[in-house]
């Protein structure tokens, strides 16, 4: 495992029109309402801007995600994958939480960092760059995940860059190492994913919250006891189960009012 350094920032040298799309963004956050996106998206570049419809988590998402965690008093939250760090400044500025986040791609890394200082939230985001697995991720109460390997099973047009070798056996390889993360918290951690994260889920998480009415499914897991080595289940079964489960109890109920 790598210690890498964490990324500084570079372009964060806002014009007055950042400035005050800035303070907008921050006043709709903080009072818990959510900027559209096209404007929220003013903050950005206007390459990252283009691939923000495909790979950045929408405003209104990010809010929700960021008040679920709230709820479960997660104080450190870590974004795996975390592109120009788009959910990591919503939810530092939205709540009092620190967000973590790691991402392979340096040049995104760096935006990320800027847009945090623009946002006014750089004491609270901090982005290491580097690889999953690669880099040692700092350890959090809450861990979410937006579909961060799928880039390896895009086809040639559909992904953010041409920058890495995609492969399947990677995605596998890169979803197991969550899948290792998530038996190695803490009782008690929380784990979000919108999109999914291509892994198996330890039988000691419960689905908490599910959402699907955003354009992916938005899930909340929280773990229950320790892993006890217990066969796991792909994130997808396991909403299923979960779910009927949910469902059976609501039906018990109802059968005994
Ligand atoms: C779909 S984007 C999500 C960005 C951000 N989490 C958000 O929601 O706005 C996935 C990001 O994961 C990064 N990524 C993919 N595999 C990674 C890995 N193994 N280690 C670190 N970052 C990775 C990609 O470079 C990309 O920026």
């Amino acid at each position: 495992m790598r210690d890498t350094p964490w990324c500084s920032a570079t372009n964060a040298l806002d014009c007055d029109e950042d400035r005050l799309v800035a303070t907008s963004i921050r006043q709709q956050l903080r009072a818990g309402s959510a900027p559209r996106d096209a404007e929220f998206d003013q903050l950005l570049c206007v390459a990252h801007r283009k691939l923000s419809a495909n790979f950045w988590t929408p405003v209104e998402v990010a809010l929700v995600v960021a008040r679920w965690f709230e709820a479960s008093r997660a104080s450190s939250v870590l974004d795996i994958g975390a592109g120009i760090g788009k959910f990591c400044a919503i939810g530092a500025v939205a709540t009092s939480a620190t967000y973590f986040g790691i991402e392979r791609r340096e040049v995104l890394a760096e935006s990320a960092v800027s847009l945090a200082e623009k946002l006014g939230v750089g004491d609270r985001v901090r982005v290491l760059v580097g690889e999953l697995g690669v880099v040692a991720a700092p350890r959090t109460d809450a861990i979410y995940c937006f579909n961060p390997f799928g880039e390896h099973l895009f086809s040639d047009g559909e992904v953010l860059d041409e920058s890495i070798v995609r492969s399947v056996a990677r995605y596998r390889h890169d979803a197991a190492l969550v899948t290792q993360m998530l038996r190695d918290a803490d009782v008690g951690a929380v784990f979000c994913t919108y999109n999914g994260f291509g892994g198996k889920i330890p039988r000691c998480y419960e689905l908490l919250r599910c959402r699907t009415d955003f354009s992916c499914p938005l899930r909340l897991w929280r773990k229950t006891r320790l892993h006890r080595g217990e066969p796991e289940l792909p994130e997808e079964e396991f909403a299923e189960l979960e779910l009927l489960d949910s469902w059976n109890d609501v039906c018990s109920i109802e059968a005994h009012r």
